[in-house]
C-alpha cells in the first residue's frame, strides 16, 4: 500500500522553524508519510491573496490529514481566526489535547491528562456584534452562546469512547450549568444521560468550571480525563500545559468524522520568532498523535520514547526548558536517540 499523503502547513512565526524539525525526525524514524506543503496564515495573505488559499482546503478535503502549525490571528479586528475556519469547514468537532509529564522538576511529576475540548459550538460560533447607542457605535458587545443537543451528544459520547478506548477511568464534565442554565444546563444534561450507558467501564461526574480549576493546580491527580465546551477547553488546556512545563509541550489532534488536523497548543510565538530556539515538542508530540491516527502508533511510541529519553537525560533542552540548545539541535538529538 502507498504511503498516506498529509498535508503540511508550516504556518506563521515559529511555525516554519518548528515543522523543519519536526519533518527531520519523522523521516529520520521511518514514518511512511508523504508530505503536500501548503500555506495558510498571514503568510498567505502575501503569498496567496487569502488566510486560507482555496488550494490548501482542497489539499486537506483531498488527504484527510494535515500536520498544521500555528497560525497568527490579529486580536480585535482583521480576518477571522484561519483556526477556527477550518475546524468549521471540515466539522472537526473534538480537540484531543493531551498532556503528559517529561520534563522532570517541574511542579509536579507523573501528569497525565486528556482534555476533549468541543471545538465548533460555543461562543467561538463568532455570532457577536457591537451596539450602537447614541454617539458612540460601540457602546456594547453582545455575543451568543451556541449549544445543541447534536454537538453535546457527540463531544461527550467522543470523550467516554475515548476513555474506553485507552483504559481511562473517569471521564469529568466541566460546566457553568449553575450560571448558564440553558446553554451549560443543556451540556450537562447530555453528559449525565450518556454516564449511565458507560457505568461499567469508566466513572463519570460533574464539576463546576472555576472548582475544575482550582483542582487542576491543588491536586491534578484527581482527574483523567475532562470534557468541556470550546472556549472553556481553550482557557484550561493552556493551564493543563502549564502543569507540564508549559506551551512548548502540549500537543492536540482537531478531530472529525473524516478529517483530522493536528497541531501544537501553542501559537506563533512572534516573541522568539525566527531565533531558532522554539521548542518544537509540541508539534512533534502532534505528529505522533497523527501517526497513531494513521496506524502507524508504533513509530509515534519510538518518537515519544526519545523525546523524554532526550529531555528527561538532559542531552538537549531548549531555552524554555532551562537548557540553552537551538530548535534544530533539539531535533537533532531527537533523532540521535530513536531507538
Ligand atoms: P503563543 O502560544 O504564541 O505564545 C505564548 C508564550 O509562549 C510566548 O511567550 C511564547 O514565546 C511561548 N511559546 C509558545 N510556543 C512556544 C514554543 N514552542 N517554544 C517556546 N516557547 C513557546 O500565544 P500568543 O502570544 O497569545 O499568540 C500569538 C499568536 O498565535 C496570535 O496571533 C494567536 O492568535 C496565535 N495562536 C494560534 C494558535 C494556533 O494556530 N492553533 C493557538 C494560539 C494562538
Amino acid at each position: 500500500m502507498s504511503d498516506p499523503i498529509i498535508t503540511v502547513i508550516p504556518g506563521d512565526g515559529i511555525g516554519p522553524e518548528v515543522t523543519d524539525a519536526v519533518l527531520g525526525v519523522l523521516r529520520a524514524a521511518g514514518a511512511s508519510l508523504e508530505y503536500e506543503r501548503q500555506s495558510a496564515g498571514v503568510g498567505a495573505v502575501a503569498t496567496h491573496g487569502s488566510p486560507l488559499p482555496g488550494e490548501t482546503v482542497d489539499s486537506i478535503e483531498r488527504n484527510r490529514v494535515a500536520l498544521k502549525g500555528p497560525l497568527a490571528t490579529p486580536s480585535g479586528s482583521g480576518f477571522r481566526s484561519v483556526n477556527v475556519a477550518i475546524r468549521k469547514t471540515f466539522d472537526l468537532f473534538a480537540n484531543v489535547r493531551p498532556v503528559r509529564t517529561i520534563l522532570p522538576g517541574g511542579r509536579y511529576e507523573d501528569i497525565d491528562l486528556v482534555l476533549i475540548r468541543e471545538n465548533t459550538e460555543g461562543l467561538y460560533v463568532g455570532v457577536e456584534h457591537f451596539i450602537g447607542m447614541e454617539r458612540d457605535p460601540k457602546a456594547a458587545a453582545e455575543s451568543v452562546m451556541i449549544t445543541t443537543r447534536f454537538g453535546s451528544e457527540r463531544i461527550v459520547r467522543f470523550a467516554f469512547d475515548y476513555a474506553a478506548a485507552n483504559g481511562r477511568g473517569k471521564v469529568t464534565l466541566a460546566h457553568k450549568a449553575n450560571i448558564l442554565k440553558h446553554t451549560q444546563g443543556l451540556f450537562l444534561e447530555v453528559g449525565q444521560r450518556m454516564a449511565a450507558d458507560y457505568a461499567d467501564r469508566v466513572a463519570f461526574e460533574d464539576r463546576i468550571i472555576d472548582a475544575t480549576a482550582m483542582y487542576l493546580v491543588l491536586d491534578p491527580y484527581r482527574f483523567d480525563v475532562l470534557v468541556m465546551e470550546n472556549m472553556f477547553g481553550d482557557i484550561l488546556s493552556d493551564l493543563m500545559a502549564g502543569l507540564v512545563g508549559g506551551l512548548g509541550f502540549a500537543p492536540a489532534g482537531n478531530i472529525g468524522e473524516s478529517h483530522a488536523v493536528f497541531e501544537a497548543v501553542h501559537g506563533s510565538a512572534p516573541d522568539i520568532a525566527g531565533q531558532g530556539v522554539a521548542n518544537p515538542t509540541g508539534l512533534l508530540l502532534s505528529a505522533c498523535l497523527l501517526l497513531d491516527h494513521v496506524g502507524q502508533g508504533e513509530t509515534a511510541t519510538r518518537i515519544r520514547d526519545a523525546v523524554t529519553t532526550v529531555i528527561r537525560d538532559g542531552t538537549a533542552r531548549t531555552r524554555d526548558m532551562g537548557g540553552n540548545h537551538g530548535t534544530s539541535e533539539f531535533a537533532a538529538a531527537v533523532t540521535g536517540a530513536l531507538a
